[in-house]
């Protein structure tokens, strides 16, 4: 029986954002049906979805045919950064293809440029308090570039998704999320890599557990979301079963020294 981790974020709009959500760029038609089936029944309780994906509409099916109540799954998705002046109707046509009356959290997708980014975060405003979404925040997108949102229109982005592995760690990105109050939330925790890294896969051995599974530990016992994807329903339940082991704080210093230059 597959053990998931119920770790939560909790967000300035009340949402609480499991720290294991499901992603779900790349798989598309009846695949992403399949696979949003897959990780609701083993127990994933969030979902990353975007309008760029082309999926909302079998993300929203899968979710719809769960059987779960809305309330009970923390739904993403991410307008591109161009819809500066259709981002309402964009969210409206993603609320459309997801068969719900809001999303748990919309992200800017990437940055179109501050000037850009400040009209896009305006319509983001207004869309959070018409309530058609609980959330809003941003992705990959820097420090400098967050306090300029937050100076330019007095309100915060919750969320920064960026990506994120052992590889990539970096104690300073993590301290000015911490700082600004700015969950961090990681992405292609799996890819570049670190799945073959030589220190992830002795740990995996040390713990008798598979490298994708001490990568998505580490994302939760440092309390950062993360959402791995993968298209083979038994890897979709293996990623999620975490929480019955834990890293020691000797493990967890040698998966974050690797990303130190
Ligand atoms: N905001 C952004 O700009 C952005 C960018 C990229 C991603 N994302 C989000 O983050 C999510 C995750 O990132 P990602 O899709 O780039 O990649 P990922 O989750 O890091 O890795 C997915 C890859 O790992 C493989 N995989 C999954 N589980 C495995 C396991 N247990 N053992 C070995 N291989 C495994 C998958 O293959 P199989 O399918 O064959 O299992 C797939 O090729 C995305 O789906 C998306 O929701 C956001």
């Amino acid at each position: 029986m597959a053990q998931l981790p119920d770790d939560v974020a909790l967000l300035p709009g009340g949402g609480r954002m499991p720290l294991l959500g499901f992603g779900t760029w790349q798989i598309t038609g009846d695949q992403a049906v399949a696979s949003t089936a897959a990780a609701l029944e083993a127990g994933y309780r969030h979902l990353d979805t975007a309008t760029v994906y082309g999926n909302e509409a079998e993300v929203g099916r899968a979710l719809a045919e769960s059987g779960l109540r809305r309330e009970q799954v923390f739904v993403t998705t991410k307008c591109p950064p161009d819809r500066g002046d259709d981002a309402l109707d964009t969210l409206r046509r993603s609320l459309d293809l997801l068969g719900v009356d809001h999303v748990d959290l919309w992200l800017i997708h990437w940055s179109g440029g501050d000037r850009s980014d400040l009209a896009l975060w305006r319509s983001f405003i207004e869309a959070r308090d018409l309530s058609l979404t609980r959330d809003i925040g941003v992705s990959n997108l820097d420090a400098r570039q967050i306090d300029r949102l937050a100076e330019g229109s007095g309100a915060k982005p919750a969320v920064n998704q960026i990506r994120w592995s052992p590889l990539l760690y970096d104690a300073e990105v993590v301290e000015q999320h911490r700082q600004r109050d700015v969950v961090l939330e990681g992405y292609s925790a799996l890819r570049g890599g670190s799945l073959d890294d030589p220190v992830v896969r002795r740990v995996a051995e040390e713990v008798g557990r598979e490298p994708a599974q001490v990568l998505v530990r580490w994302h939760v016992q440092h309390g950062i979301v993360v959402i791995p994807r993968s298209s083979k329903p038994e890897r979709v339940r293996t990623n999620a079963d975490v929480a019955g082991f834990e890293l020691s704080e000797d493990q967890m210093a040698a998966l974050d020294a690797l990303g130190r230059p």
